[in-house]
């Protein structure tokens, strides 16, 4: 059969894509901006036919009626890997729960655990050998079309085309949703003057020649404003940003001196601007590639002068780092935090970093009112997930300078984070450090 005839007997509508779904089914959708938003939206209108429907995803970026509206909890649950907005507004409601993992294991493990019996997708257009890519993301979704019983992408001609682990053959699809809806982006906040003082001391880390991984949040992606200056960089990263498209156009980035995948970018995920959607877009020099290999520490440690470079809500003054949760309240999660870190301390000369504001201006209750607490405490707020040990963190870097903790004892590392945290709080973490015993 001609591609042409296969795609035209596979193509299905949005309604006979959703009544594919049955009562227990456990679904997994793609992440981020890969998330088959057209499917999903309508995802509540079948609630009158199923119940206890799993839906596994990771950084969902639309409020879907499916997990926000309570009125459909007993039809549809969500499980997510990472926490978005308006997963966290879900969570308040019950409506979602957190599956704790780290992120290169997140699709093998979900999958020891349950079978999936829909993945809903999405992917460019079929090409004239038969072939259409996943574009954003292979973290875990090659898998998913890999074990799922059933296989429907939703076919959007506005998404780029990647190469790598997101290659996949029309026979391995089951059915195609055709969509055309402008990919989701990632707001771009400018870099504020405590942004550029955190760059430039991570600056100083990061020795010409290094591969660098830039994780999510505000302030990995201002560092990256501030290594433009850099030469013979090399990209190995969970998450393609687009600072990492400006470090490429501005040459600090070439990829000539990676000791693993020399000349190629290499990344699971995309997400940023339509600048980074256009970049990617049938660029041989980026490599989308199953998440399973490229966040696993052993692979990232291949990698010579591998630097790390990820932030956190709260570190202790012994080096834990609470990049999730806000005590037992959910925010993000762990992602490839700690893969990425021991990644980067099994790299020869590699480093791995935490960033972070010294303080952060809190809300005290419901309303508007906020009050500045110190992110550097002496112990992690009760109940919060420690996303990060203390024994793979090399240095902390906030506003006012650089902790290495590589190799040092506790007492030390009291000493040198207590330096580089708000003076208005110092004396206050060193005698609480004395009471407990630390320092
Ligand atoms: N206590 C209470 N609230 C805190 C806090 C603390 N110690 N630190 C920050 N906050 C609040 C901020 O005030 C802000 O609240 P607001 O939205 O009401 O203003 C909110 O938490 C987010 O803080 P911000 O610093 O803006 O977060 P971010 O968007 O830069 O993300 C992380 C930071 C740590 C949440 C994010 O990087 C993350 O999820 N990391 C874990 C995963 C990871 O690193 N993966 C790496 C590979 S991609």
């Amino acid at each position: 059969m001609s591609i042409k005839q296969s795609y035209k007997e596979k193509r299905i509508t949005t309604e006979e894509a959703l009544s594919k779904v049955e009562t227990g089914d456990h679904i997994v959708t793609g992440l981020a901006a890969a998330e088959a938003q057209s499917i999903l939206s309508e995802l509540h209108t079948i609630a009158d036919d199923v119940e206890d429907v799993i839906v596994s995803t990771c950084l969902p970026l639309s409020n879907n009626e499916y997990f926000t509206n309570p009125e459909y909890k007993d039809n549809f649950r969500m499980e997510a890997w990472f926490y978005s907005p308006g997963i966290r507004k879900a969570h308040k409601d019950k409506l979602v729960s957190f599956i704790p993992n780290h992120l290169h294991l997140a699709g093998t493990k979900r999958l020891a655990h349950r079978d999936v019996d829909i993945f809903f997708g999405t992917a460019t257009p079929v090409d004239k050998h038969g072939y259409l890519s996943l574009s954003l993301s292979a973290t875990y979704e090659k898998l998913m079309v890999q074990n799922a019983d059933i296989v429907i992408l939703e076919v959007n001609p506005n998404l780029p085309r990647t190469f790598g682990d997101t290659t996949v053959h029309i026979d391995d699809v089951d059915f195609f949703v055709e969509a055309d809806y402008d990919i989701p982006e990632l707001p771009i906040a400018e870099p504020s003057e405590k942004d550029r003082i955190i760059g430039k001391n991570i600056a100083e880390l990061v020795e010409d020649g290094s591969t660098i991984q830039l994780g999510i949040g505000g302030i990995p992606n201002a560092v990256a404003a501030e290594l433009l200056d850099k030469k013979d960089l090399g990209i190995h990263t969970e998450m393609f940003t687009d600072g990492m498209v400006d470090l490429y156009n501005a040459g600090a980035v070439n990829n000539k001196k990676k000791t693993l995948m020399p000349e190629k970018m290499v990344a699971t995920f995309a997400l940023g601007s339509k600048k980074l959607y256009d970049f990617i877009d049938d660029n041989p020099a980026v490599r989308i590639m199953d998440g399973n290999w490229v966040n696993d520490p052993h692979v990232i440690g291949q990698n010579h002068k591998m630097v790390s470079i990820n932030t956190t809500l709260e570190v202790d003054l012994t080096g834990q780092c609470a990049s999730e949760s806000i005590g037992t309240k959910q925010f993000s999660g762990t992602g490839g935090q700690a893969d990425t870190a021991i990644g980067a301390q099994n790299s020869p000369e590699g480093k791995s970093i935490i960033a972070l504001y010294s303080t952060a201006d809190v809300r005290t209750g419901e309303g508007d009112e906020r009050k500045t607490i110190s992110k550097i405490v002496p112990m992690l707020t009760q109940g919060a997930a420690v996303s990060l040990s203390r024994n793979d963190v090399d240095y902390v870097v906030t506003e006012y300078g650089v902790a290495e903790l590589r190799g040092t004892s506790i007492r030390e590392r009291v000493e040198r984070l207590t330096n580089i945290a708000h003076p208005d709080f110092r004396e206050e973490l060193k005698e609480k450090a004395k009471e407990l015993m630390i320092w």
